[in-house]
């Protein structure tokens, strides 16, 4: 379905260069509108500045940037920059809040900000809350907020004049486990609700989760752009297994240690996991080996290669 929609942005070639350093270096992607492209990359590559040049708040060197066909140019009278700043929201990846406003304050602020008819203004902020779910703190102050909060109420600031387009940088960063999955919860909500997402995390489990379109950016070029089921399909061409045994744990160890199909053999608590490097028939007669050899199997069990598998294929990190 998505293919037959136009592209909601378009990338090409895009580059941007800090004094003599070039940490953007002509990268070229699309997105339609729906998509949930997550950009993920060490620390250095060049995802907040491909960011917040989209965001408009970093001048590009070269390259085309169109986002829902609007070029971005900044020649006057800057239409196309008020334009684009009306299409996307963007959430920067440090807390740039006010902390001495009330939750309801802060967000009005913004509200006017966007020219948000006065009349319309409490209906914009109520809704903006309910999405970040976090109605319940409207009244109160914003340094009383944990940082999970505050993050959901940048998020909440973000939605205010209902972009189409949302742009967060490592939205994730410094949340503990359960404001971790809220914050998925929520971002998935925004995706049902069409929004076209561009997410970069190091949190590989988040981006597997919730996008269809992965981005892998390393030194400033976008080594991979993909369809996330098409990424893991085309780079891992192996299955994952794991065999939860009764007893003889250490023997069976060594037997598919043998193997030549068996790789990367480590013991996942106290199962054996390992990479298996052969056809279905294949892990079928190992199986068949195991329970001859009178090994005694709990389970014996198929798993996919995962973002994290990918990830570490591509990317290696240097020691600096
Ligand atoms: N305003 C700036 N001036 C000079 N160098 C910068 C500036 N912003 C970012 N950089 C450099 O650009 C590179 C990419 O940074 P960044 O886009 O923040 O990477 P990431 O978000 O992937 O960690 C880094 O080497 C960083 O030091
Ligand atoms: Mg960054």
């Amino acid at each position: 379905m998505e293919e037959e929609c136009q592209e909601i942005i378009n990338v090409t070639d895009l580059t941007k260069t800090f004094q003599s350093q070039t940490v953007v270096k002509g990268i070229t992607f699309s997105l339609y509108p729906g998509d949930v492209f997550g950009l993920i990359g060490p620390n250095g590559a060049g995802k907040t500045t491909t960011l917040r040049i989209l965001a408009t708040v970093l001048k590009k060197d070269s390259g085309d940037v169109k986002i829902d066909n609007v070029p971005l140019t900044y020649t006057a009278p800057y239409d196309n920059l008020r334009k684009i700043r009306q299409l996307v929201g963007f959430m920067p990846d440090f807390l740039g809040l006010y902390d001495d406003l009330l939750v309801k304050e802060y967000l009005d602020f913004f509200a006017r900000a966007f020219f948000i008819d006065e009349s319309l203004r409490p209906f914009v902020i109520d809704e903006a809350l309910e999405t970040a779910g976090i109605t319940e703190l409207k009244e109160k102050e914003i340094e009383k907020l944990s940082r999970g909060m505050k993050q959901r109420l940048l998020l909440a600031r973000v939605l205010i004049h209902n972009p189409k387009i949302l742009l967060l940088d490592e939205p994730a960063a410094g949340l503990d486990p359960r404001a971790r999955v809220e914050l998925r919860d929520i971002i998935k909500d925004l995706r049902k609700k069409g929004k076209t997402i561009i997410i970069s995390s190091h949190i590989l489990e988040d981006i597997e989760d919730f996008c269809n379109r992965i981005g892998i950016i390393a030194k400033g070029c976008l080594i991979k752009f993909q369809d996330k089921e098409m990424l893991t399909k085309e780079t891992i061409n192996y299955v994952l297994y794991r065999i939860s045994l009764l007893d003889k744990k250490e023997e069976a160890r060594t037997f598919l240690s043998s193997q030549k199909q068996v790789k990367n053999l480590i013991w996942d608590n106290e199962d054996l996991s390992f990479e298996f490097h052969g056809s279905d028939n294949e892990a079928s007669q190992l199986l068949k080996d195991l329970i001859n050899q009178d090994f005694n199997i709990v389970s014996y069990s198929k798993g996919k290669p995962n973002l994290e598998n990918v990830y570490m294929k591509y990317t290696y990190i240097k020691s600096a």
